[in-house]
């Protein structure tokens, strides 16, 4: 039987669409094809990329376009198309200029690649995925949101770099909406096993779980003209090598919830399993009256924005 790469389409050859087609080549996770409407830059990009290949030996085609046609037949969609933030404003207020954007992506991707995976990257995040979701008309275990990957990274970075040890053996949870009200669970988050709540005294956890509630914050005011693309890009990327290889890592992604969680049908930060069936399980974990109720607040907002999308 002949053996094919995969294929992975990044839509959006912005900062972060582009970072994240430089990770997904540089790890040869599969031909990689950068899509977005500004004619040039993605074919140059893509070019470029290709031609790092022989530098860093990894063996991967990547190519940009602006025609969905060179998309067609993607085993994995990342779409990263919008507006990103400005300082001053808030994940929310991409919400009009964005539905606009990923809708009219979607319907594109969803005609070429109608088997493919959809993570979604643009914001408002758990927004977005939900448009991504009604437009495409997938199934909910191929549509899913990064956020969680993203906002557990910052959390297990500022653990890192507070007690001095190594990030590779911090792990760490943050559930909920890719807003403000997202909820790191120090109770769940460990240092090789060690829980923090041994390792840091209260009043550090809570400075360290507030900077990671405004870590997109915190980039977007240092770079004033955008927001967060390094980390964000290698946490999708990650996403789509757990679906590609088949790993069944447990990551926190933006997915379907139902009955899980009592959410009642919307897409949220939960802990996933991520396999070559895409979501495969959402995992339900106990969770403190206390956190429950921030999780509930956090899902409240995250309503909030959906209904008020107009498909
Ligand atoms: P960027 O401005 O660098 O790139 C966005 C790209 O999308 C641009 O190249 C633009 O031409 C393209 N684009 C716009 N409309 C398009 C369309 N209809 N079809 C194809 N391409 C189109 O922005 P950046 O920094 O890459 O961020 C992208 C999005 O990701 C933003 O909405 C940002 O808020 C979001 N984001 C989400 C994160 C998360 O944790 N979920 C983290 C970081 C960014
Ligand atoms: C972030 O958290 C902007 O959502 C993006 O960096």
């Amino acid at each position: 039987m002949a053996l094919r790469r995969n294929k992975i389409t990044v839509v959006g050859a912005g900062f972060v669409g582009a970072t994240a087609a430089h990770w997904a080549a540089a790890k040869e996770l599969g031909n990689v094809v950068l899509i977005d409407i500004i004619e040039g830059m993605p074919q140059g990009k893509g070019l470029d990329l290709m031609e790092a290949s022989p530098v860093e030996g990894f063996d991967a085609d990547v190519i940009g376009t602006n025609d969905y046609a060179d998309t067609a037949n993607s085993d994995v969609v990342i779409i990263t198309a919008g507006i990103p933030r400005k300082p001053g404003m808030s994940r929310d207020d991409l919400l009009n200029t964005n539905t606009n954007i990923v809708k009219s992506v979607t319907e594109q991707v969803a005609k070429y690649s109608p088997e493919a995976f959809l993570i979604i990257v643009s914001n408002p995040l758990d927004a977005m995925v939900y448009v991504a979701h009604q437009v495409s008309g997938f199934p909910t275990n191929r549509v899913m949101g990064m956020a969680g990957v993203l906002d557990s990274a910052r959390f297990r970075t500022f653990i890192a770099m507070e007690l001095g040890v190594s990030v590779k053996d911090i792990q760490a949870f943050v559930l909920g909406g890719h807003g403000d009200t997202m909820v790191p669970l120090p109770r769940y988050t460990t240092v090789s096993g060690i829980p923090i709540p041994d390792l840091m005294p209260q009043e550090r956890i809570d400075a360290i779980v507030d900077r990671t509630r405004k870590g997109g914050g915190e980039i977007v005011s240092l770079l004033k003209t955008g927001s967060a693309f390094y980390a964000p890009s290698a946490a999708c990327v990650q996403m789509a090598e757990s679906i590609l290889k088949d790993q069944k890592r447990i990551l926190p992604c933006a997915a379907y919830c139902d009955k899980e969680y009592d959410v009642g049908g919307y897409y949220v930060g939960v802990p996933v399993m991520l396999g070559t069936g895409g979501v495969e399980k959402v995992i339900e974990i106990q969770l403190t009256a206390e956190e429950k109720a921030a999780f509930d607040s956090s899902v409240d907002a995250v309503k909030e924005l959906v209904e008020i999308i107009k498909l």
